[in-house]
């Protein structure tokens, strides 16, 4: 088997998941460069992988400038740093796996995949849960037939106050012109679950929904700009941002914990100067926080989806209701009952959340991609660009019915 070699832009979180692969089977894959503007990042990464210091850059423009290092690039960075870099790449003449969303416009989305299949080059795109096995499960349970014809699919995900809070309203995707509309940045993927499920295209959509909670005008009387600067609530708001960094030690993903200071005194000039120590109710965020759709898809398939912020656990919940039965689940259970037969349940809390890498998809991900890199060919890369654009069509549809609704 030919080891495949690869470029990591933007040595983040995603990154290191996707990049676990060449620690577990060095044999199949090589980072032989990176890319990382984080200095501590970069090096840990560098030292992780034994790259040479002259293949670490602080630039893509650099690293990309230079004759083609490697097969393919891993492309994670944040959002709006996907359309140049891939388009310089694939001029280049490298795979990309590209990290969902593919970019910040339906035009630079469908550049992207023209780009790609004018110079014969793969660009796979990191819908991760198209390989995990509850959403695999679902997909041949409809394929089978048991269930008869598809006619409804009713999706919701709840995204959890945590994550809300840490990504959407003090974070990375607050907002949309540094990251994109949070249908995007995080439901991309549910979007992208419904097209494939049903193998359907969207005929047409309504949405509504807006940023109604997280602003000025709810902040609490006694309320500060940190939740360090003496506010009067701290002790009781949800959204605390002490309770949830300082106190529970979560979600300290981007704050770069290894760098060899005492993590506490990391945590707490974060709290005092950063981002993530911000009030809930007094960031510049202006991606919504609820957004509902509804929409008809060929063969008069109606779906209805609903995307929010505030639940105290994040997850998704399907049900998908057909001609001969229905099949509904949590994402850690899944019950599938033909009509007349009694439900069969299948428990899949083992790979439920983030964790072990979306239940393995993240691994079983790259492994199909260094597949279709080896052969030269996407044919049976499930998560190929051209099989995503639909859901992204969807989303930039779907979000300018939402702004028309959120105007009036
Ligand atoms: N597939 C999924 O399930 C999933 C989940 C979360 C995030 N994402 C997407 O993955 C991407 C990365 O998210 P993340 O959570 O890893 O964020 P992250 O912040 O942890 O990682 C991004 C990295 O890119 C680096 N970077 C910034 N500017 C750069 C530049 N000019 N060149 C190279 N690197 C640069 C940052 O320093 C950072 O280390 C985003 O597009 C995000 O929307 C996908």
């Amino acid at each position: 088997m030919r080891r495949i070699t690869v470029v990591a832009i933007g040595a983040g979180d995603r990154m290191n998941a996707y990049t676990e692969y060449a620690r577990l089977y060095p044999e199949e894959l090589e980072i032989a460069a990176v890319v990382e503007p984080n200095p501590l990042r970069r090096e840990q990464y560098a030292s992780t992988f034994g790259i040479p210091v002259a293949q670490a850059f602080a630039s893509w423009e650099e690293c990309l400038q230079r004759p083609r290092m490697a097969d393919a690039v891993f492309l994670c960075t944040p959002d709006p740093l996907h359309y140049r870099p891939a388009l310089a790449a694939l001029e280049k003449g490298y795979h990309i796996l590209l990290e969902k969303p593919i970019a910040q416009s339906w035009e630079q989305c469908s550049e992207i995949a023209s780009r790609a299949a004018a110079c014969g080059r793969i660009v796979g795109v990191c819908h991760v849960l198209r390989y995990h096995p509850y959403y695999r499960k679902i997909k041949a349970v409809l394929e089978s037939g048991v269930l008869g014809e598809v006619i409804s699919v009713s999706h919701r995900i709840e995204i959890g106050i945590e994550r809300m809070t840490h990504s959407f309203v003090r974070g990375l995707w607050r907002k949309e012109r540094e990251s994109n509309p949070i249908l995007l940045s995080k439901a991309c993927h549910d979007l992208d679950l419904i097209v494939w499920l049903t193998g359907r295209k969207c005929r047409s959509a309504e949405s509504c929904g807006s940023l109604k909670w997280f602003r000025a005008c709810n902040a609490p009387a006694g309320s500060t700009h940190r939740c360090v600067d003496g506010c009067a609530v701290e002790q009781e708001c949800p959204y605390s941002a002490v309770e949830l960094y300082y106190r529970k030690k979560r979600w300290l993903r981007h704050f770069d914990l290894e760098g060899g200071e005492d993590p506490d005194a990391v945590i707490r000039k974060e709290l005092q100067e950063g981002p993530y120590g911000r009030c809930v109710y007094r960031c510049d965020n202006d991606v919504a926080d609820n957004q509902v759709a509804v929409m008809q898809l060929e063969g008069n398939i109606t779906v209805d989806f609903s995307l929010n912020g505030f639940t105290r656990e994040g997850g998704r919940r399907t049900r998908i209701v057909c001609s001969r039965g229905e099949l509904s689940g949590d994402e850690k259970r899944l019950a599938v009952t033909a009509f007349r037969k009694e439900p069969e349940v299948y428990d899949f809390s083992d790979t439920y959340g983030e964790c072990n890498f979306h239940g393995g998809a993240d691994l079983h991900l790259v492994a199909d991609f260094l597949k279709a890199v080896r052969a030269g060919s996407a044919a049976h890369f499930p998560a190929r660009i051209e099989e995503v654009l639909e859901s992204h069509r969807i989303a930039f549809e779907i979000e300018k019915k939402r702004k028309m609704h959120d105007v009036i």
